[in-house]
């Protein structure tokens, strides 16, 4: 195409609702709009074509908003169908300057309730800027860094330029699952058209910036058997970003989720979460503050000892099955919950994953059990009645349930996440030089910046340390405080 499209959202009309909540979430992200204040003249950005995959919500808004304030062009998809605010979307398109009748915003491909199909065309628009080339006058066609939550742009881009190397895509296999078989579709189209066209892509990509844990693993396999084609920064492992988003965020957006979908009461429930690490800390001490009993499981002995010593009772699934009320899975590991698990629970036992992918809950198993049957009770709700007569409600079709259920996080765990977003942006567009092909975390200072960005919104009186004090524990008086290993 010469042109591509300048966006595809729910309702254009939905804008001015959008832009309110916009507003305020500005005022709750007190790092983002720092950042603007400190780089917003000088537009450090200015030459950055970012293709954003991440959930297009309200407090995305105003991270595109600051990508754009910085001199960056952006175009964005959501990285998960259930998840894009159709507000917020719609206030994107039509710009702070715009108007539903004369739009003049980023473009955006998101809307809530996407297809699988839809979900990998929306993510293939983030890579073509031909409107872009076409307005520049350039010779690129595509982005030149990547902004990506769980890899799945990422991933396109690695799987095209690979298929366009061999010369064809592979036949569907046996096993594979329906969402792969639609990117294989796509990439099967894409190569019809153009034998190097993700090729090209690749090497046009400076870097990219991946906000969360499963997405990262990704990206560490990927360097781990040389195919990485280029450099990654890990912004979920700034101390800023896991040890708050995963962990305060789901705290919130949990039972937010919980109370949108059920409007269960959770205390006296006995409620079950998979995984220790910071989104099931977040998970069980949300649920405990519900009154709920909370009961935990790990694989690792020490994640295992902790939830112990926080006072937890940890369990495998299947040992309390038939006592749980509520299941959460957070563990970015699949089939955790397994069909058997499933048929073993309470009547409307209520299942739900806040880890990244839906394959923590063996939804494929549930679908294909013969005599299931799929009731809808809301849009993400749904009874699966099951042929030994109970029933359980899964959430969101075992997607993250807090965004898909919920609007996610708040915004101002979120402000610390996505200010590690611009830096690392910054820092693979500045600093091309310092970044070799492979994996990244953003250096201590930086992450020491975020959280002193957040301070002053919350009345936090920092004390300086001493000359005398900061000689005897051997660390700058403005930091780093803490060496590298150090695990907060
Ligand atoms: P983490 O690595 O800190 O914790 C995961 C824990 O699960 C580990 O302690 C691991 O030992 C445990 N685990 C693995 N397999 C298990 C099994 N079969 N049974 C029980 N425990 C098991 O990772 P983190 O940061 O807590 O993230 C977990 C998932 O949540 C990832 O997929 C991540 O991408 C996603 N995430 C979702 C968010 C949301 O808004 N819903 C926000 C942040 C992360």
């Amino acid at each position: 195409t010469e042109t591509s499209l300048p966006f595809r959202v729910a309702d254009l009309s939905l804008a001015e609702a959008g832009r309110h909540q916009i507003r305020l979430a500005e005022n709750e992200m007190p790092g983002l709009m720092a950042l603007r204040a400190e780089f917003g003249a000088s537009k450090p950005l200015t030459g950055a074509r970012i293709a954003g995959s991440l959930h297009m919500t309200v407090q995305t808004a105003v991270l595109i908003e600051t990508l754009v304030a910085l001199g960056a062009q952006v175009r964005w998809a959501s990285c998960n169908i259930f998840s894009t605010q159709d507000e917020a979307a719609a206030a994107i398109a039509v710009g702070p300057g715009g108007t539903p009748q004369a739009p003049a915003g980023v473009p955006v491909f998101a809307w809530k309730g996407e297809t699988l199909d839809e979900y990998w065309w929306c993510t293939q628009q983030i890579f073509d800027w031909s409107s872009e080339a076409a307005a520049a006058g350039a010779d690129w066609t595509g982005p030149n860094l990547i902004l990506d939550d769980g890899g799945d742009a990422t991933l396109l881009v690695h799987k095209g330029r690979e298929f366009e190397l061999a010369g064809a895509v592979p036949d569907d296999a046996e096993g594979d699952s329906h969402e792969y078989r639609v990117i294989l579709a796509a990439l099967r189209a894409s190569l019809a058209t153009s034998t190097d066209r993700w090729t090209r892509i690749a090497d046009g990509i400076l870097g990219v910036t991946e906000e969360t844990t499963t997405g990262v693993h990704r990206l560490y396999e990927l360097a781990k058997h040389g195919e990485l084609l280029f450099p990654a920064i890990n912004v979920n492992d700034s101390v800023t970003k896991s040890k708050f988003d995963n962990k305060y965020g789901i705290r919130h957006s949990l039972p937010d989720g919980l109370n949108r979908a059920t409007d269960v009461l959770m205390g006296g429930k006995v409620a079950f979460v998979a995984g220790y690490g910071d989104v099931g800390k977040g998970a069980a001490e949300a649920l405990r503050g519900q009154g709920a009993r909370v009961i935990v499981s790990e694989i690792d002995p020490i994640n295992a000892l902790q939830a112990a010593m926080d006072g937890f009772q940890v369990a495998t699934l299947e040992s309390v099955i038939d006592q749980v009320d509520i299941v959460i899975t957070g563990t970015g590991n699949v089939n955790v919950v397994t069909l058997d698990h499933i048929l073993a629970m309470k009547h409307l036992a209520i299942v739900a994953n806040v880890g990244h992918f839906d394959n923590e809950i063996d939804m494929a198993s549930l679908e294909a059990l013969p005599g299931a049957e799929k009731v809808e009770i809301k849009p993400q709700v749904h009874e699966w009645r099951l042929p030994n007569g109970r029933s359980v409600l899964v959430l969101s079709e075992g997607r993250l349930m807090n965004l898909g259920n919920a609007t996610g996080h708040p915004s101002f765990v979120m402000s610390n996440s996505f200010a590690n977003q611009v830096l690392a942006q910054l820092e693979l567009f500045v600093s091309t030089e310092n970044y070799p092909i492979g994996v990244y975390v953003l250096p201590k200072h930086l992450d020491e910046k975020v959280a002193r960005l957040h301070l002053a919104a919350l009345g936090v009186q920092l004390t300086t340390l001493t000359d005398e004090q900061a000689a005897y524990i051997g660390v700058p008086v403005d930091g780093p405080y803490k060496v590298d290993h150090y695990r907060y």
